[in-house]
């Protein structure tokens, strides 16, 4: 994917570029453009999407991905419209949210910055990303139980993790809509700033993620998320045995040598 330049983007329904990055990689955004449905997410977004983040996930320029839509809503959900009229096997062969699960496999961190609404399947493509930052005015909520269904992307899995079943069940089983400082003590979020700044911050952070050693940070990422689906003592094993895996790396020896040379690292991505 190149830098903002002249070639006719490939995607209808999302905006994709890159930011530069003095300090390291460049971070890689994709703005989810569907405003006038309120970025509802349809297949063809969630395939453009999924695209998108595969191609930044293989470009070694890019060390850490934004997912953003705009200040009035970060997404209202997967299609209503779309969805309306299909019967169970319709719904079944389109296998629709086996996106959402592709996204959790993306290795490099993903950052949502979410503002206005963060609703259903937006929420659940929020918590698919690794951090969410919100401004203060974001409305959360997982409303499918008012229109007769419950989470499809993950929402069950997902949220429970994140808030815990007290919250989880609250939030699913009557679709209230909860404010960036509840989902904030919740859990659900990194960081909550003001209206004006949640880009700033997230394009902040993914930047000074995007300059630490790009492998380590990958390492670190699935073993976070290796703690969700196993035991302790498997989770344990499996760090400790990343944690000697990065002591092949380039970036290690680069890292604690400049730290005794008292110089800023360079990395190298080997
Ligand atoms: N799907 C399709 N279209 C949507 C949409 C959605 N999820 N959310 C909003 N829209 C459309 C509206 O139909 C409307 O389009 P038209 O102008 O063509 O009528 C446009 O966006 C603007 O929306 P509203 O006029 O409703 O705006 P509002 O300010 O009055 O209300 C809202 C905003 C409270 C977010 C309301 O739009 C709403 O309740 N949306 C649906 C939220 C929802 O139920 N989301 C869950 C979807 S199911 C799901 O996500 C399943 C899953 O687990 C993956």
């Amino acid at each position: 994917m190149s830098d903002k330049s002249a070639s006719p983007s490939p995607f209808k329904n999302i905006i994709v570029s890159k930011l530069d990055n003095p300090k390291g990689l460049k971070v890689g955004k994709v703005q989810i453009n569907r405003p006038e449905v309120l970025n509802a997410l349809n297949i063809e977004l969630m395939g453009e999407m999924l695209r998108a983040l595969e191609t930044f996930d293989k470009e070694k320029d890019v060390g850490c991905i934004i997912i953003t839509g705009n200040q009035k809503a970060f997404a209202a959900g997967a299609d209503i419209k779309e969805m309306a009229s299909a019967s169970a096997v319709e719904m079944y062969v389109r296998d629709q949210f086996s996106t959402w699960n592709k996204i959790r496999k993306i290795k490099k961190p993903i950052i949502a910055a979410v503002s206005g609404y963060v609703l259903g399947g937006g929420n659940e493509l929020a918590m698919s990303c690794d951090m969410i930052i919100a401004a203060e005015s974001t409305r959360f909520a997982q409303p499918e139980i008012k229109i007769g269904i419950i989470t499809g992307a993950g929402g069950t899995e997902s949220l429970t993790k994140a808030v815990g079943k007290a919250k989880a069940m609250e939030m699913i089983l009557t679709g209230r809509i909860y404010s960036a400082s509840e989902m904030m003590d919740a859990g659900l979020v990194t960081r909550v700033t003001t209206d004006e700044l949640y880009l700033d911050e997230a394009e902040a952070l993914a930047k000074e993620i995007a300059s630490m050693p790009p492998i380590a940070v990958q390492i670190g990422k699935e073993a976070i998320l290796k703690s969700f689906d196993t035991t302790i003592e498997g989770g344990l094993e499996y760090e400790r045995r990343n944690f000697y895996l990065l002591f092949a790396s380039e970036d290690m020896k680069e890292g604690m040598n400049a730290f005794i040379e008292k110089r800023t690292p360079k990395w190298s991505g080997k």
